[in-house]
C-alpha cells in the first residue's frame, strides 16, 4: 500500500521510517522545504535514538521519500497520515490550523476516493469536524469524491520512539468497519507478532490518546506531591515507590519522584483537557491539580537553593547539569531546566551550565544572557569553583559519574539533585556536604564548618 505523511517532525518521521521498515512505500511530505532537502540528503533533523539508521537504511531500499510538494504525496496514496502539529493556544485549546490546512489540500488535489488518520494529538470530535470539512471543500469544487477519516493515535515516546513503534503495546484504531480493516492491513506485521490492536469508535480513539497522557501525569504529579510530604517527615519516597510500585494495581512506572514533567505532550495534553473540561462545563479540578502540582514542583531546586543560602542568590555561581525535558533528547520544550534558569538569572546568579546535547538548543533561547556560561563537559561546570550545583536531567553520565570526585569538586557546595540520581547511602559514603533530593531528608554532613 502507499502511504503518504504529512509533517515530518518527530511523529511523522519516526512513522514515515517505521512504516516503510513494514513493507509499505511511505512519502513524507512537510511544508518547511529547508527541512525536506536535509531529509533528501539522507540528515535526521532531530535527536532520536536509531532513527537516523532506519532512514537511511528505508530511503536506500526504495520505501521511503520527502517531498514539499504536498500534491505529489497525495496523488501517489492510498492512505493519507496527518502528523502535524497542534500547539497550545494561549487558552490552553490545541490549535488545528495546521491538521486542516493538510485536509484542506488532500481534499482540493485528490483524484480518487481517500482515506484520512490523524495521527496528531487532536480534541474528541476532531475526525468528525475533518470529515465534514473536507465533504465541504469537495462539494464547492464539484468534485464527485468521498473522504473518509479515522483516528490513530500515537504512543511513542521521544528518545525511544522507533522502539516504541515496532514494539508497541497497544495499537488504537478509530473510525468505520472499512477504515478499520485499511489500517489493520497496515499494521499486520506488528499484528503478526502479537501486538494489540484495538479497534473503537473515533471519539473513544481521540479521547484515549488524551486520557492516557494525562493519567501518566497524573502519576507524576500525585508522586511529587507525596514526597512534598515526605520530605516534611523524614520519609523516603524511593522505598514508598518501591512499596507502592509492588502493588500491580499501582505499578512501578512513571512514580518517579522529580521537578515535574515537560516536554511537548503532557504540559500541551493535560492544558487542553482542561481547556475541553472546562468548555463541557464539567469540574476540571483534577486536572487542574495535575498542572498547579506540576508548575509548582519545577520551583523546588529554587526552594532549596533559597533555603540554603537564606535568599542570596545574588552572584552566587551555581552549576547546572542537564537541560533536556528527560535524557535521551535535546528536547527542551518546557523543560523543568527553563524554569531554573529564569529563576536563578531573575534572582542575580551566575549559571554554569552543561547537557550532553540539549546546549545548542538551550542557547538559542539564552543568547543575549552573558550570566550563563555554556560548558563542553559535566566536569567543565565544576573547574570553577561553584556554590551549588543543580541536577535538572537524569542522564546516565551523571548518574555513573563518581560521587568521591564529586565530593571533591563541590567542597562545600550543596548538590541539589532534582531526580533523584544517587542513593542516600553512596552520597554519604563519598562525603558529599549537603545533598538535597526530592522527597528524601536532606543530607548535612559533620565535616562542614557550620
Ligand atoms: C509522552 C508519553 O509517555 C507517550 O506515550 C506519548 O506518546 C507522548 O508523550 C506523546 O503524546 O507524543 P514523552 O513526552 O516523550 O512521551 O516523555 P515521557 O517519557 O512520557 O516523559 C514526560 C515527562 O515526565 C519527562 O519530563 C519526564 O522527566 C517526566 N517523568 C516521567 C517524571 O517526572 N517521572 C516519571 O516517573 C516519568
Amino acid at each position: 500500500m502507499i502511504i503518504s505523511i504529512y509533517g515530518a517532525g518527530y511523529v511523522g518521521l519516526v512513522s514515515a521510517a517505521c512504516f516503510a521498515k513494514l513493507g509499505h512505500q511511505v512519502v513524507c511530505a512537510d511544508v518547511n522545504e529547508a527541512r525536506v532537502a536535509r531529509l533528501q540528503l539522507g540528515e535526521c533533523p532531530i535527536y532520536e535514538t536509531n532513527l537516523p539508521e532506519l532512514l537511511n537504511e528505508q530511503m536506500q531500499q526504495g520505501r521511503l521519500q520527502f517531498t514539499c510538494h504536498l500534491k505529489e504525496a497525495i496523488h501517489a496514496s492510498d492512505v493519507h497520515f496527518i502528523a502535524t502539529g497542534t500547539p497550545a493556544l494561549d487558552n490552553g485549546q490545541a490549535d488545528l490550523t495546521q491538521v486542516f490546512d493538510v485536509a484542506t489540500s488532500i481534499a482540493r488535489n485528490i483524484a480518487k476516493n481517500a482515506l484520512l488518520v490523524i495521527k496528531s494529538t487532536v480534541p474528541t470530535g476532531t475526525s468528525d469536524a475533518l470529515e465534514s470539512h473536507a465533504s465541504d471543500v469537495l462539494k464547492q469544487l464539484n468534485k464527485p469524491h468521498h473522504i473518509e477519516v479515522a483516528s490513530n493515535p500515537e504512543f511513542l515516546r521521544e528518545g525511544c520512539a522507533v522502539n516504541d513503534f515496532m514494539h508497541a503495546e497497544r495499537i488504537i484504531i478509530g473510525g468505520s468497519e472499512s477504515a478499520l480493516n485499511t489500517l489493520e492491513t497496515l499494521y499486520d506485521p506488528l499484528v503478526a507478532k502479537g501486538v494489540p490492536i484495538i479497534r473503537m469508535n473515533r471519539r473513544s480513539a481521540e479521547l484515549s490518546k488524551y486520557a492516557s497522557n494525562v493519567m501518566l501525569a497524573c502519576k507524576i504529579s500525585f508522586i511529587n506531591q507525596i514526597s512534598r510530604i515526605a520530605e516534611a517527615l523524614d520519609a523516603n519516597i524511593t522505598e514508598i515507590c518501591q512499596g507502592m510500585g509492588m502493588d500491580h494495581r499501582i505499578g512501578p512506572a512513571f512514580l518517579n519522584a522529580g521537578i515535574g514533567y515537560g516536554g511537548s505532550c503532557f504540559p500541551k495534553d493535560v492544558k487542553a483537557l482542561i481547556h475541553v473540561t472546562k468548555s463541557l462545563k464539567l469540574n476540571a479540578s483534577l486536572f487542574d491539580a495535575i498542572d498547579d502540582v506540576n508548575q509548582q514542583q519545577k520551583y523546588w531546586p529554587i526552594e532549596r537553593l533559597n533555603e540554603h543560602f537564606q535568599n542570596q542568590l545574588q552572584d552566587r555561581v551555581i552549576g547546572l547539569w542537564g537541560l533536556s525535558f528527560k535524557p535521551g533528547t535535546d528536547d527542551v520544550r518546557e523543560a523543568s531546566s527553563l524554569v531554573i534558569i529564569n529563576a536563578l538569572l531573575q534572582a542575580g546568579a551566575k549559571l554554569r551550565v552543561y547537557d550532553p546535547v540539549a546546549v545548542p538548543h538551550m542557547k538559542a533561547q539564552f543568547s543575549a544572557s552573558t550570566d550563563i556560561t555554556w560548558c563542553e563537559t559535566a566536569n567543565e561546570t565544576l573547574m570553577i569553583s561553584v556554590d551549588a550545583l543543580v541536577i535538572a536531567t537524569e542522564w546516565d553520565e551523571f548518574k555513573t559519574f563518581p560521587l568521591p570526585t564529586l565530593a571533591h569538586q563541590l567542597q562545600d557546595a550543596p548538590l541539589i539533585d532534582g531526580r533523584n540520581c544517587y542513593s542516600l547511602s553512596d552520597v554519604k559514603r563519598a562525603g558529599i556536604a549537603y545533598y538535597y533530593s526530592v522527597g528524601r531528608t536532606a543530607l548535612r554532613f559533620s565535616h562542614v564548618k557550620e
